[in-house]
């Protein structure tokens, strides 16, 4: 089983070298760790969708280097994903494309765009550089679960199922890429790491849409980043004493009292400290064999969005 390898240069050369010959490696990025393989080779693209062990082809996100990779997977590029890239590259932001005809039509699950970012995590941007080759990279998790925002998450979850896992620390965003298309006008699918009103101070106002495979696919959304353990979204007061004692309990700024574990996401009310801290705070919770966990209701603006939006999934899953 491939233990997680610290990001030194001979690792990144390794997992460039691995990506090129058609290989699975899963790599740091600032939202989440990626299950990447090349975009470009269908079957390396096939085995990522068989470790996750994904039940459907849903499409997955490219990961270049810059714009300089841009030719490769996309065509036709409309001046406001300039004026994004611009503003927001690299970074946490995902921008739908009309897609190259060298992009395997696996990786966009048979539609004309494809989904494409360029991450600002260092090892991610020198293991694209190095192999030369944009990836595609789903979040790297087995189908329906968590996101992993550690190595060790990666290597719990997937452990030898991978050629390698690049250990780059920890997420700094710790919550996946927006995802926006503009086609056939400026749309939001997904909430994530950039909160949605500074991208339209970029480009004006987004409607809201959804991505395949997630809420356009009735019932599926409730399959993703999901415990094992059943998660409930509450008030911080609502919840009676007597029914804490074998639940945990992750609160935005305060723990409470009577649970059998309680967490806090952030003691200031951060919402970009509690987003970064969401997901390895559900890993820890779903480790410690409790009957539930209650979540403590997040504000909806800015990057709360994506973490209410995690959290109404997670708690779908569990009814
Ligand atoms: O932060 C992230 O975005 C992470 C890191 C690894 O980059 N990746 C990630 O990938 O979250 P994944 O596979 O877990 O989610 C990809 C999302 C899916 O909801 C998929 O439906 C959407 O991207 N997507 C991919 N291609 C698309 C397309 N052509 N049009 C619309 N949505 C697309
Ligand atoms: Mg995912």
């Amino acid at each position: 089983m491939p233990a997680p390898e610290a990001s030194t240069q001979a690792t990144i050369e390794r997992a460039a070298a691995l990506l090129q010959a058609g290989g699975v490696v899963a790599i740091p990025t600032e939202t989440v760790y990626g299950l990447a393989a090349s975009a470009l080779d269908p079957v390396a693209v096939a085995r990522v969708f068989e470790v996750k062990r994904r039940p459907a082809f849903d499409p997955l996100i490219v990961h270049v280097c810059g714009e300089a990779m841009l030719p490769a997977v996309a065509v036709g590029i409309p001046d406001a994903a300039y004026r994004l890239m611009e503003r927001f590259w690299p970074g946490p932001l995902t921008i739908v494309l009309r897609k190259a005809s060298g992009v395997p039509g696996l990786v966009t699950a048979g539609t004309a765009t494809v989904a494409v970012r360029s991450p600002a995590h260092p090892v991610a941007r020198a293991i694209i550089e190095f192999a030369g080759l944009p990836l595609a990279a789903p979040s790297a998790n087995p189908f329906g679960r968590l996101s992993p925002t550690r190595a060790e998450h990666v290597w719990r979850g997937l452990g030898d199922a991978v050629d390698l896992i690049v250990d780059g620390g920890p997420a700094e965003y710790g919550i996946e890429s927006t995802i926006v298309t503009l086609d056939p006008e400026p749309t939001l699918l997904r909430a994530g790491a950039i909160p949605p009103d500074e991208i339209e101070a970029v480009i004006g106002p987004l409607a809201r849409g959804s991505t395949p495979g997630t809420d356009a696919v009735p019932g599926s959304a409730a399959h993703h980043y999901a415990p094992a353990t059943p998660v409930r979204v509450v008030e911080w007061d609502s919840v009676p004493a007597a029914s804490r004692s074998r639940a945990g309990w992750l609160g935005l700024r305060h723990p409470a009292p009577g649970y059998a574990f309680s967490r806090v996401l952030s003691p200031s009310g951060d919402l970009r400290e509690a987003a970064a801290a969401l997901f390895e705070s559900l890993h820890e919770l779903d480790e410690r064999s409790l009957e539930r966990i209650d979540v403590e209701r997040i504000p909806e603006r800015g990057i709360g969005l994506a973490i209410a939006d995690r959290l109404r999934r997670a708690q779908a899953s569990s009814i």
